[in-house]
């Protein structure tokens, strides 16, 4: 596999095998910056996340008068004087790619002392703010977004607390909200029609913070003064890069791979029930755990190729790995998905872009309003897919390239600086040819 700045050209492999560490997980690590940002003192966090979205994050705190040191590899020292203290920024905040940093910065920013843009690249100016735009506003909040899509105008106001059913999962839309509650007056109230990932709500503690859970209801009283944890945080390995790994190993026949450090957080592992439904060996052992995120080690072996379905109900736990499943599925299995129209609305529209890459690389795959279908029974020749500028897809199309019979290339490839950065240099170490 040569990697060049635009494309990934990928030979077949006959396996992966080994044993690695994944990034730093990138929700955990926009949270700990974000907290620190507006905690009292020094926040410590070890690896972070290395990718484009996180760096967002830290430039954002840094317009914001936040001072951000950096200690070698992974380990930054975010240096807050409270909500209170941030500085309004001469130029608007660039979000870049990343539609975590914009959520939940906005919802930092409703209740803060300035004034200012949130912008990011062409793809987040795609993507729908009003989500947040809503609850924030009902707050008290002044955002506004022309057809609620990014720049998003945000005057920071006195907030007052609300009591909001969410009408769709979203773990950032609920972020934003409890984010925005530390600076309200009174207790709000979030509740979230499904459960979606829990890091802000498991951050909250190592910062100081109190947090009630209650009958599906999350409850955040105002007023609250965050404090720098006294130890350094570690940001856990990314479990949705790890997916990435389990799916190629649950594929290739002869495969086992070992993942270490990663987080073992139950509402970010849907993906490995799914691979055992498509015939995975999976095991997992726990270590101590950070910051109330449990963290261990996964191991993926494949056993068998069988078709799986994934139901509606089951999206909002996998909405980051249904294009490493749907890769897995091409690879000998099959899978369809319904209830993701969610996927459209992601760093591309990720059902279009998918079900279009997978076609290019030789896939019988179809493309339904909801979901996609993909019939996994013959290999895929190899070809050539366009990432459409998404990080996952890069990920995606290289794992079906391992498993085609021909050469493949994946155009748009530098995109995965977003999340891994090292992609193409872990997947040559892990490739048995
Ligand atoms: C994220 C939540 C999810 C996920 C995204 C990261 C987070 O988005 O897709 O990659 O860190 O809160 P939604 O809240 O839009 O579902």
């Amino acid at each position: 596999m040569t990697p060049t700045t635009h494309s990934l050209s990928i030979r077949p492999a006959r396996a992966v095998r080994g044993t690695l560490r994944v990034p730093g997980d990138k929700s955990i690590s926009h949270r700990y910056v974000l907290l620190g940002a507006i905690a009292h003192g020094a926040t410590t966090i070890t690896n972070l996340a290395p990718g484009q979205d996180v760096a967002a994050t830290v430039q954002a705190v840094r317009t914001l008068g936040v001072e951000v040191d950096r200690h070698g590899a992974g380990e930054i020292r975010v240096t807050g004087r409270g909500l209170a203290a941030f500085h309004p920024p001469a130029v608007p905040i660039d979000a870049a790619n990343s539609g975590t940093t914009m959520r939940l910065l906005a919802g930092v920013l409703a209740g803060g002392p300035v004034r200012v843009t949130l912008t990011g690249d062409a793809s987040l100016q795609r993507r729908p703010m009003q989500r947040v735009i809503e609850p924030l506003t009902a707050m008290g909040g002044r955002l506004t977004a022309a057809a609620g899509r990014p720049p998003i105008d945000i005057e920071g106001m006195p907030l007052h607390a609300i009591d909001w059913r969410m009408a769709a999962p979203s773990a950032q839309v609920k972020s934003a909200v409890l984010l925005a509650a530390l600076a309200a007056t009174g207790t709000t109230r979030v509740h979230e029609p499904a459960a979606t990932r829990d890091h802000t709500e498991r951050a909250f503690p190592a910062f100081g913070l109190a947090l009630d859970a209650e009958d599906g209801w999350l409850a955040v009283r105002g007023g609250q003064r965050p404090i720098a944890p006294p130890r350094p945080l570690r940001a856990a390995g990314d479990p949705s890069s790890a997916a990435v790994w389990a799916c190629a190993a649950a594929a290739l026949p002869g495969s086992s791979v070992t993942i270490e450090g990663v987080s073992l957080n139950p509402r970010r592992l849907a993906w490995a029930g799914v691979l055992e439904r498509m015939g995975a060996r999976i095991e997992m052992g726990a270590d101590a755990g950070d910051a109330g995120e449990p963290t261990g080690w996964i191991r993926v072996s494949h056993e068998a190729h069988r078709a799986a379905t994934i139901s509606p109900a089951e999206v909002p736990g996998l909405i980051d790995e249904l294009p490493a499943l749907a890769a897995r599925a091409a690879l000998g299995a099959g899978l369809e998905v319904s209830g993701a129209s969610e996927l459209r609305v992601k760093e591309s529209d990720r059902i279009t872009a998918l079900v279009t890459g997978l076609r290019g690389l030789g896939v019988s795959a179809e493309e339904r309003a909801d979901g996609f279908a993909i019939d996994g029974t013959t290999p895929p020749s190899g070809g050539q897919a366009d990432a459409a500028h998404d990080h996952r897809l890069v990920m995606t199309f290289a794992l079906v390239a391992l498993g085609a019979r021909g050469r493949s290339v994946v155009t748009g490839a530098d995109a995965v600086a977003v999340s891994y950065p090292d992609f193409a240099q872990d997947l040559e170490r892990l490739t048995i040819r």
